[in-house]
Formats: structure tokens, sequence, C-alpha cells
């Protein structure tokens, strides 16, 4: 699952890194701007809890509405997360999200999940089975028609 935090979104940047996964040939399942919760934000970083950025964290991502987005592909995993770039946009190499964009590692504009069984957990935090669409991509029939 991959997220758009809030600089993104206020940045006008969500267009940009949509793109990057589309044009890798990623399969977009779903798709919404929305509020994150306090509630959602804390299980969504639950691993950073006690750690003394954690705070600002979740304000960072609860701060505007973000854009999350579930995309599916092979090894989209570990593809989605090198289209990211390194967590401190400093050290991220220029091509990617955060080296292309980010200045700082509190704010460093998408996140990726970094395991199958961590992208199972983020996307039940943040979609309902209704706003998934596995076979969206599928119905070539409908961009035919005359
Ligand atoms: P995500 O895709 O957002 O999970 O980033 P990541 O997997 O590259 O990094 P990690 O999971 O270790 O950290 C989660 C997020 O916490 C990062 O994306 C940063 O926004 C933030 N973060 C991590 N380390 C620091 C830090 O030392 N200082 C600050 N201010 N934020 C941090
Ligand atoms: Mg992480």
């Amino acid at each position: 699952m991959i997220l758009a935090k809030a600089d993104a979104v206020v940045r006008g940047l969500v267009g940009e890194i949509l793109a990057r996964f589309e044009r890798r040939g990623y399969t977009i399942l779903g798709l919404k701007l929305m509020h994150v919760t306090q509630d959602q934000a804390k299980r969504h970083y639950a691993e950073h809890d006690g750690k003394p950025f954690f705070p600002g964290l979740v304000d960072y991502i609860t701060a505007t509405p973000i854009v999350a987005m579930v995309i599916e592909g092979e090894d989209a995993i570990e593809g989605c997360r090198a289209t990211i770039g390194a967590t401190n946009p400093i050290k991220a190499t220029p091509g990617t999200i955060r080296g292309d964009y980010g200045q700082t590692i509190g704010r460093n504009l998408a996140h990726g999940s970094d395991s199958p069984e961590s992208a199972q957990r983020e996307v039940a935090i943040f979609f309902n089975d209704q706003e998934l669409f596995p076979r969206a991509h599928v119905l070539g029939d409908w961009i035919s028609a005359k």
C-alpha cells in the first residue's frame, strides 16, 4: 500500500507520485483522498510507537487529507520501495520520489509497505472491500467501443 502523505497533497505532487507507479506498470486496485484518524495513524505506524519522532509522525499524516492507494504487480513491494527511495530524502537517489522532491526525513512525501504482511495489515486499516477493484484493469473491451 502506498500513501501520498500530507506534504505531497499540499504541494500538488499527487499526480507526479501516482504517475510513477502507473508508468512502471503497476495496477491500481484502490485509490482515495481521505482524512486519516489518530487511531488509523497510530495503528499504521505502530512499529514506531515510543520513538521520539512518533507523535510528529502521527501529526504529519493526520494534518491534511492524504491519498491512499493499493497497487499490485510483480515484486510490487520491492519495486514501489525503490520508486519511493530511501527514508531520508537527502540520501535518496535522484530519480526516486524522495530523491527528486524531498529535503527532510520528517517530510518525505510517500509511504510504501515494507512486506506483503505489512501491506495486508495496512490495506485493512485504510480500505474496506467495496473500495478495492481488483478487476478494473482487465475490462479492456470498454475502452475500444465505437
Ligand atoms: P514509510 O514508508 O513512511 O514507512 O517510511 P520508511 O519505511 O522508509 O521508514 P520507516 O518505516 O523507518 O519510518 C516511517 C516514517 O517515519 C518515515 O517515512 C519518516 O516519515 C518518519 N521517520 C523515520 N525516522 C525518522 C526520524 O529519525 N525523524 C523523523 N522526524 N521522522 C522519521
Ligand atoms: Mg516503513
